[in-house]
């Protein structure tokens, strides 16, 4: 059990490493500002719907909403995610003070149809993927991904574990050009904290990935 612990921190940092590698944080910072200022019109905000119930459509239907030239505020809290999710954000803020707590459903998320696929080195599995371009995602150190890892650790305890079967990575950023990820916290990674996959620009600050739940 220790070293599966180990092993998904150590992956963790050298994404983390990676990502970071090519960042650009002075032009990304000036081109959020200017959109704060002159482009922001739409604001969606949303807060959990409470326990037993699935909040997948509300933060699908903000992001479809928000996520293009406006503004998402997630309200603290507990947000229940019962299926994969693409955000796709352009000039877009998005303030997420809660955790997006995705289902501890091993079978299910096992499915290949479950997950993307668009991280190719390893052909790894996704249930969280960012896209886009000119964005800042804020977790604000109080919120990020809950993972549910532990259950994932204790099932991969007695089982064979391989590239590309089926454990998603808690954060995936993929074809994404100048995005920013603040403040974002990963509770309990099934497997990877992170991947960035076909994307430039991107500036990770204050990340947090924490295997201990
Ligand atoms: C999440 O939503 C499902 C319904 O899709 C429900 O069965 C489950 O209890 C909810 N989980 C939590 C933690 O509220
Ligand atoms: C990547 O994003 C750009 C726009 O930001 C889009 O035109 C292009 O089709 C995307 N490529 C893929 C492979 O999704």
């Amino acid at each position: 059990m220790i070293s599966t612990l180990f092993i998904s921190c150590l992956l963790a940092i050298c994404a983390f490493t990676s990502a970071s590698a090519s960042s650009l944080a002075s032009s990304a910072s000036t081109a959020t500002a200017t959109t704060t200022e002159n482009k922001i019109a739409k604001t969606c905000t949303l807060r959990p719907l409470g326990h037993g119930r699935d909040d997948t459509d509300q933060v699908e239907a903000a992001i479809a909403k928000c996520g293009h030239f406006g503004h998402t505020i997630f309200a603290p809290g507990e947000y229940n995610i019962t299926r994969k999710m693409t955000w796709d954000l352009v000039e877009s803020t998005v303030d997420l003070h809660g955790y997006l707590n995705f289902k501890p459903d091993i079978q299910y998320w096992l499915q290949p149809e479950n997950t993307y696929r668009v991280i190719f080195i390893q052909n790894q599995a996704s249930w969280f993927v960012l896209t886009g371009h000119s964005f800042t995602l804020n977790a604000h150190n109080t919120g990020g991904i809950i993972g549910n890892g532990q259950s994932w650790w204790s099932y991969f305890a007695t089982r064979a574990r391989e590239d590309g079967d089926g454990r998603p990575v808690a954060l995936t950023l993929s074809n994404v050009t100048r995005g920013i990820v603040k403040g974002f916290r990963i509770e309990g990674q099934p497997f990877w904290c992170n991947a960035v996959a076909d994307s430039r620009e991107v500036v990770y600050e204050g990340m947090v990935c924490n295997c201990d739940e």
